[in-house]
């Protein structure tokens, strides 16, 4: 792919964990509320807001559907201030709306950068099938394997028994087949509500107890996923899954191969990619938002692709600077 010859020489995500910290900070006001959709616009104006003061020239290529959807951050938005660099964006204001709204963990404010013109655009099919692993198993892993392979891989790359391995899956019907296939080989099952970005991430990550992410989610969802795992050496390999015949349509006139394996590198063609997340409940990688009198405290994870450096940020803003930041 072609892809604009300007190249990101400074860290952008060390600038992106502000825009996922604010936008955390306002979703997590909501949280249990029972309201997704003032979730969603407090984290996408807090969102907005910080990214008009970044150095960046971006366009929204992954957000959250068309302009007449708007207030949300829509595909095609240009976002920052106009300074360069000039970026492709993905962002994901809240992964975990639902989750924040009725006041369950393992919701992040995400947002990803990579070179203008690097990120794979899904157009309406808003589902893909995806597997992802961490570093050790990167390589060994393939979508249009049995289960059963797969798992057996990942077992052999990180030195487990069959019945040791974690797979995560985001618990829909449509995964079914995924969770029988799962139980049949002995492996572990821990099932989500929604957040695979996290879930995915967490393959990478030691110490969390997971393996494997497994199953249909999101196709923005997984672009996102996949601007980490290029900073993270893990692996995210997916395929379009339409829902419908209308949708099979769509994507034979839209040129999108539906048989296509599409690796991480498809997914975001470009060794300059940036990542920033932060907790806005917490989940088996990032601590959620906590108010306090004095600050609140957030907990997020900024990557970067071409150093691999990963950096895990705890930050206390003091809650007059919050509030006159980003007046939530
Ligand atoms: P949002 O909170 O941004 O709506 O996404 C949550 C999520 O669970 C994603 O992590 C996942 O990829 C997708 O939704 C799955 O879609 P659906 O909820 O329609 O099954």
């Amino acid at each position: 792919m072609q892809v604009a010859s300007y190249l990101p020489s400074r860290n952008l995500a060390l600038e992106l964990v502000r825009v996922t910290e604010a936008a955390a900070i306002s979703a997590a006001r909501e949280q249990g509320r029972g309201n997704k959709d003032a979730v969603d616009q407090a984290a996408v104006d807090a969102m907005r807001q910080v990214l008009a003061r970044t150095d960046i020239d971006g366009i929204v290529v992954i957000g959250e559907g068309e302009k007449d959807e708007a207030p949300m951050l829509y595909n095609g938005e240009q976002v920052g201030n106009g300074n360069p660099p000039q970026v492709d964006v993905a962002v994901d204001p809240v992964d975990g709306t639902r989750l924040t709204a009725e006041g369950r963990g393992g919701a992040l404010a995400v947002i990803a950068l990579a070179e203008r013109g690097s990120m794979y655009a899904p157009g309406s099919l808003v589902y893909m099938d995806k597997i992802a692993v961490g570093e050790e198993a990167a390589g060994t892993i393939d979508i249009n394997a049995p289960v059963r392979h797969n798992l057996e891989q990942v077992g052999k790359a990180v030195g487990k028994e069959i019945n040791e391995i974690t797979a995560v899956i985001l618990d829909r019907p449509r995964n079914e087949e995924y969770i029988q296939q799962v139980r049949a080989a002995g492996a572990r099952i821990s099932l989500i509500g929604d957040g695979d970005i996290q879930a995915a991430i967490a393959t990478c990550v030691h110490g969390n107890g997971i393996d494997i992410m497994l199953g249909i989610g999101g196709s923005p969802e997984a672009v996102t996923t996949a601007c980490a795992m290029s900073a993270l050496h893990g692996e995210i390999q997916c395929k379009l899954w339409p829902r419908d015949d209308s949708e099979r349509q769509y994507a034979i006139d839209n040129g999108l191969d539906l048989a296509q394996v599409l690796t991480t590198r498809d997914l975001v063609d470009s060794d300059h990619t940036f990542f920033a997340a932060t907790g806005v409940t917490t989940g088996p990688l990032l601590k959620g938002v906590r108010f306090g009198p004095d600050y609140t405290s957030t907990h997020s994870v900024i990557m970067r692709s071409q150093s691999g450096t990963i950096r895990f940020v705890d930050a206390r803003h003091r809650v007059e600077w919050v509030e006159g930041d980003i007046k939530p």
